[in-house]
Parts: structure tokens; C-alpha cells; sequence
């Protein structure tokens, strides 16, 4: 076996970077401040008072809202939204139609009669447009460019934002879940989202307008029996960031929204949809599998589940507004973590933490 060693070269930048690090923090920082000090005509002693203010600005910086950015107007601007059935999209939809955006709704039901379909289109409004989309086909998706070119005020300008919402979840331990479940998630949350952003990147482009994926903090950490769900919103994430790149020449906006667990709240995972999935995932594991993880490991993970559908948060408004934000904000972020204070911590330590440390915390 290799012996784990770090090559020499490797070694003596860690030990640089290190020495750098501690000079700078160490000496440069009371050193910068006294030369301020004498420059402005202050008394030396200030310097500790310069590091105290220094440490409040920070601790402000951390504890304070955001600061307002300014908005962009929003009158005359377009917004496409994916998967308005029910949960996020729906209430999305409504939400962006009462502060005055356009809207295309797009829904997975609309022509087989869907009751958030239906109500949507029940509102009657010129700025409320619903269209039948399933993000899987690239014929639905062809025919809501049209749809959406067809429809706008002024073509030429484009469309302001695209919202790539739609979404299914799952779970099961990964000697529990077959390739299918990994594929179907990926389908509808990874795939559905890359196809419909290059179809509407052009009109997006024109506009300089906004995209913005709702991804998951699954989609930066993962936990125990969420593989299929976590994969393709890392892949949502990665793919956010390499558009985010992509765009800045053009002026477009991308955004992530990485919401915790709003389960209670939307139609995502209800207690039927974990119960048919589990089911499915006892019959379809391999003898083995059954033999050695027992019915009783298993029935304990379906019963985790369940309880963590009651244990979100109920009221979506913090997601909506961070996309509202996303999308009318002059500055918008390229990250947002709508979420319950336990969600919030357990993410910024999972990812800033070294990885044995944050399992040794939350997974052992
Ligand atoms: N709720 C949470 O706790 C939570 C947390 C983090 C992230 N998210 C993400 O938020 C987004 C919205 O989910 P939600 O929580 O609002 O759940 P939801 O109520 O189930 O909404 C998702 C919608 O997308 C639709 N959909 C499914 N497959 C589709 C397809 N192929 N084409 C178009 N639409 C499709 C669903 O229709 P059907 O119901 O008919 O399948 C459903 O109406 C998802 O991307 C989800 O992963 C949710
Ligand atoms: C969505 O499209 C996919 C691929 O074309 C298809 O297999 C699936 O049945 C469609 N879903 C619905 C609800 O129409």
C-alpha cells in the first residue's frame, strides 16, 4: 500500500500559507492600525479599540438582516415558473401575480384538469398565464418557448426570470434504492432543470434577466437515506454555478435558493408518497439486503421519515421572499438559505467543518 504522504512541495505551501496567515493576523493587523492611528492623530491606545470596533462590524455584519439593495421595477416583466400544481410553484405563482409581475405558470396537470392549474387559471388575469409543462419532455418544453414568445408584450426584450421549481423527492438507503429511483429524481430535478434553462436562455439573455434554481440544503450536504434526492441537487448546484459563470459577460443573474425542510408546508412528501415508497424499496431490495439490514432497521428508517414530515417549517413565506428577492433585487445573492435555526447550523458546520468532525456531531 502507498504510504499517505503529502508531496514536499505541498507540504512547504501549507506551512507558508500558515506563517503568512499568523504574520498578517498577528502583527499586521495592530501594526496597520497604529500606522491609521498616528496618521489621523489618534492616541496609540485606540488601536485596541480599533480591533474591539473591527470584531463588531464583523459580529454586525453576521447578526444584522440584509441590508436593502434597491429593486428593479417590476411592471412589464415576465417570469416563467415550473411545477405551479401545488407546493412552492403554486404559491410562487400567486405571490409574483400580486406584487405585479407576468407569469407563466407552467404546471405538470394542466391538461388533465389539476386543481392548482385550474385555480390558477380561475383567477382571470391577463398577468396570470398557465401552461402545460412536464420539465422530463422536451416536446412540452419546446412548445412552452412558444408558448412564452407568443405571449410576451415584447418579444425582442426577452423574459425576465425563469424559475426552475418543479421537483420530486424520495428516500431510502442506498443498498435499499435502485438505479430507477436514482434516475427518476435526477429526471424531473436535475435534467428538467438544465433542459428547461437552455431552452429559455436565449429570451433570458435578451433581458438580461434572472434564473433562479431551488435546489436544497440538500444540495450542499447530505444525510443518511437521502443519496437520490441529494445527488441531483448537488447537480443543481453545480450546474448553477458554472451558468452563474457563464452569464456575467451577458448580464444575466443566477441565483440558488437552498431551502430546509419545508415538507409540512407542500406537497413534496406526503405521508402516502413515503409510505407507497416504502414499500416498493422492502420488495424491490435484493435477499441479502433484507437478510442482513433486518425489518426492523427498516421499519425504523419509514418511521424517520414520517416524522420528519411534521417537523418543518409550515409558513413558505421565507422561501418566497428570497426568490422574490432573487428576482427584483438590484443585487440579488447568489445563495439563499431559507430556513429553521437547527437546519441553519447544522449546514454552515457540515460545510465549514472538517468532515469527520461535523459526522461525529450529527450522524454517529
Ligand atoms: N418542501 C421542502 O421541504 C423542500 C425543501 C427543499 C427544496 N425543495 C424543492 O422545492 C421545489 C418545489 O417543491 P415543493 O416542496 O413545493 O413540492 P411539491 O408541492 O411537490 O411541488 C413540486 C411540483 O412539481 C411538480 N412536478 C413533478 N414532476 C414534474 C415534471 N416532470 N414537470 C413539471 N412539474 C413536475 C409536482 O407535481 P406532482 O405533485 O403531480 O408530482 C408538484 O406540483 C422542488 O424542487 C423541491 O425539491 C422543497
Ligand atoms: C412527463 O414526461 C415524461 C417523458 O416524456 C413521461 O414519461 C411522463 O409520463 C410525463 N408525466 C406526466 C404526468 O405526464
Amino acid at each position: 500500500m502507498a504510504p499517505r504522504t503529502l508531496s514536499l512541495g505541498k507540504m512547504a505551501l501549507l506551512v507558508l500559507f500558515s506563517l503568512v496567515l499568523t504574520l498578517a493576523l498577528g502583527m499586521g493587523l495592530p501594526e496597520g492600525l497604529s500606522f491609521f492611528a498616528r496618521l489621523f492623530g489618534f492616541t496609540e491606545s485606540s488601536v485596541t479599540y480599533g480591533i474591539v470596533l473591527l470584531y463588531l462590524v464583523y459580529v454586525l455584519y453576521v447578526a444584522v438582516p440584509a441590508l436593502p439593495r434597491g429593486t428593479v421595477p417590476v411592471e412589464g416583466k415576465h417570469v416563467l415558473i415550473t411545477g405551479c400544481d401545488t407546493g412552492f410553484g403554486f404559491a410562487l405563482a400567486k405571490h409574483l401575480h400580486a406584487i405585479g409581475f407576468t407569469v407563466f405558470a407552467g404546471c405538470l396537470l394542466k391538461d388533465k384538469g389539476g386543481d392548482g392549474a385550474t385555480e390558477l387559471k380561475s383567477m382571470q388575469s391577463d398577468r396570470m398565464k398557465v401552461l402545460q409543462l412536464n420539465v422530463t419532455s422536451d416536446e412540452e418544453v419546446a412548445q412552452a418557448v412558444e408558448f412564452v414568445k407568443k405571449n410576451l408584450k415584447e418579444p425582442e426584450r426577452g423574459l425576465w426570470g425563469v424559475v426552475n421549481n418543479a421537483g420530486v423527492s424520495g428516500f431510502g438507503d442506498i443498498e435499499f434504492a435502485s438505479l430507477d429511483n436514482y434516475k427518476e429524481l435526477a429526471d424531473v430535478n436535475l435534467w428538467g432543470t438544465v433542459r428547461v434553462t437552455k431552452a429559455f436562455l436565449p429570451l433570458i439573455r435578451r433581458a438580461k434577466g434572472r434564473v433562479v434554481n431551488i435546489a436544497s440544503m440538500l444540495g450542499r450536504m447530505a444525510v443518511p437515506s437521502r443519496s437520490c434526492y441529494s445527488i441531483s441537487k448537488y447537480g443543481v448546484e453545480a450546474f448553477s454555478d458554472c451558468l452563474r459563470q457563464e452569464m456575467y459577460r451577458w448580464g444575466v443573474k443566477v441565483a440558488v435558493i437552498e431551502p430546509s425542510n419545508f415538507v409540512a408546508a407542500t406537497g413534496i412528501l406526503t405521508r402516502e408518497r413515503v409510505e407507497i415508497q416504502a414499500d416498493k424499496l422492502w420488495k424491490e431490495a435484493s435477499e441479502i439486503v433484507q437478510e442482513d439490514y433486518g425489518k426492523d432497521y427498516f421499519a425504523h428508517q419509514v418511521v424517520l421519515m414520517k416524522s420528519f414530515l411534521n417537523s418543518g417549517l409550515k409558513d413558505m413565506s421565507l422561501v418566497l421572499n428570497d426568490i422574490t428577492d432573487a428576482l427584483s433585487s438590484k443585487f440579488p445573492y447568489t445563495r439563499y438559505n431559507p430556513s429553521d435555526t437547527y437546519w441553519w447550523v447544522r449546514l454552515i458546520l457540515t460545510t465549514h467543518l472538517p468532515a469527520a468532525i461535523a459526522d461525529w456531531i450529527y450522524i454517529h
